[in-house]
């Protein structure tokens, strides 16, 4: 049989926008006082889920591809239940300002979102005064939000969770006083970034944020940076083909984001970043990948995991051409992502002759050579992304199942590769 054989990945990139940015840049616009424009909005189905339970709020917006003017109303009770889709950001910061809104708001998702555990975000909001109920007592949605006057709580996170804490930093803009947060790890501070450029009296000291409220930010304009966990799956895929040199400009370097980029570095990778712009609040910039040969690593820490949560699917690619085994501990969280991550990912691996293990905490991942296998994705667009570049060297062999997941987070993925195969 003749084999294909893969181009080298090369040339200048640009990626999509970056989702939790665009997630948050879209609430923060239907919550100001006047109109927005935000563009290079994530294109994926979470953030059309955030925006069209907005629009179910009362908010006006217009979208064209990647371009949105936003022009907010005051927020109504629903006369529609808001479907948040696949998406659990949309569900879990929408129920911040949710909280704070008088009347009765229901909230539901698709078959995943409905097993994703919501009782992190229900209850401290139920201590804010919100009465919210839901399946299992709030566990589960659909979830019924009764709003209105929110007191402010301090609160200690037991996990490290952005979603969490954004929603109470949401909810706490419509409280009169300060509502704060700490937590064990330091998840992505987009919230903070954010509402800070935007005027919000918001401390942060080391891994304790506080608002004080209430708030409420002016509309404004901006590009939204490169994701760079889409960008992760393009530079992997250039770490691991030979004569690869792929640079992606534009991209969001928020140090709680790029915890993957160091892993890689330390792994071997020839992989650089350069900052050349401010956006809100967040770092931008380019990164370079070359071609590299990996070694397997331990990578854990409360410092760590948070930073690079969404990676650990494409992480476990780059470790399955490593040489040695990689070891990923303190990884409990990925079993209640869109999958049980921990357990897709070991599957995965093992259908395409890598060895691989997971427990309840931990991944662990034997460098090898991929055979021809077919790997369900289980609907999680990581799982199917990052399966995909495992692929990218020789796609006959690697039949990805439910591919479409891709939608919800990177549909240009196959394009952008197929531009860089063309080194354009
Ligand atoms: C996100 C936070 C993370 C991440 C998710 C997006 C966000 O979830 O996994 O993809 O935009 O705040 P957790 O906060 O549950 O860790």
């Amino acid at each position: 049989m003749r084999r294909k054989v893969r181009r080298a990945l090369t040339g200048v990139l640009r990626v999509p926008g970056d989702k939790s940015i665009s997630h948050r840049a879209l609430l923060l616009a239907a919550l100001a006082s006047s109109p927005s424009r935000i563009e290079n909005l994530n294109t994926g189905a979470d953030v059309a889920s955030t925006a069209s339970c907005l629009r179910t709020l009362g908010t006006q917006i217009e979208r064209s591809g990647a371009s949105a003017s936003v022009t907010p109303r005051p927020w109504g009770e629903p006369s529609e239940i808001l479907d948040c889709g696949n998406s659990g950001t949309t569900m879990r910061l929408l129920m911040g300002p949710l909280a704070g809104l008088q009347g009765l708001s229901i909230l539901t998702g698709d078959e995943t979102l409905k097993r994703r555990p919501m009782l992190r975000v229900v209850a401290p909001l139920r201590e804010m005064g919100a009465v919210i109920d839901g399946r299992r007592f709030g566990e589960l949605a659909p979830l019924a939000i009764r709003g209105g006057e929110l007191t402010p709580v301090s609160k200690e996170l037991p996990v490290a969770s952005a979603q969490v804490k954004s929603a109470l930093l949401l909810a706490g803009m419509h409280a009169r006083g300060t509502t704060s947060v700490s937590e064990p790890g330091p998840s992505r501070d987009h919230t903070e970034r954010m509402t800070a450029a935007l005027g919000a009296s918001i401390r942060t000291s080391g891994l304790e944020v506080a608002i004080h409220g209430p708030w409420q930010p002016e509309g404004f304009e901006m590009e939204v940076p490169g994701d760079p966990s889409s960008a992760a799956y393009l530079l992997v895929a250039a770490l691991i083909t030979p004569g690869s040199e792929l640079s992606i400009e534009g991209l969001g370097l928020n140090p709680t984001r790029i915890g993957a980029f160091e892993v890689l570095v330390s792994m071997g990778a020839q992989l650089h970043w350069e900052q050349t712009a401010t956006v809100l609040g967040e770092p931008v910039g380019v990164v370079t990948a070359s071609h590299s040969d990996l070694v397997g690593v331990e990578v854990g820490g409360v410092d760590l995991i948070p930073r690079l949560i969404d990676e650990i699917p494409i992480l476990a690619i780059a470790a399955a051409f490593a040489r040695g085994t990689t070891t990923f501990t303190g990884v409990g969280e990925l079993k209640v992502k869109e999958s049980d991550r921990l357990e897709a990912l070991a599957a995965g691996l093992r259908c395409v002759g890598i060895g691989a293990h997971a427990s309840d905490e931990t991944l662990t991942v034997v460098g090898g050579s991929i055979t021809p296998g077919e790997v369900d994705s289980l609907g999680d667009h990581r799982i199917a992304l990052a399966f995909a570049v495992a692929g990218s060297l020789a796609p006959d062999r690697v039949r990805i199942q439910r591919w479409s997941a891709v939608e919800t987070s990177f549909p240009e993925f196959t394009a952008l590769l197929d531009q860089a195969r063309a080194g354009r």
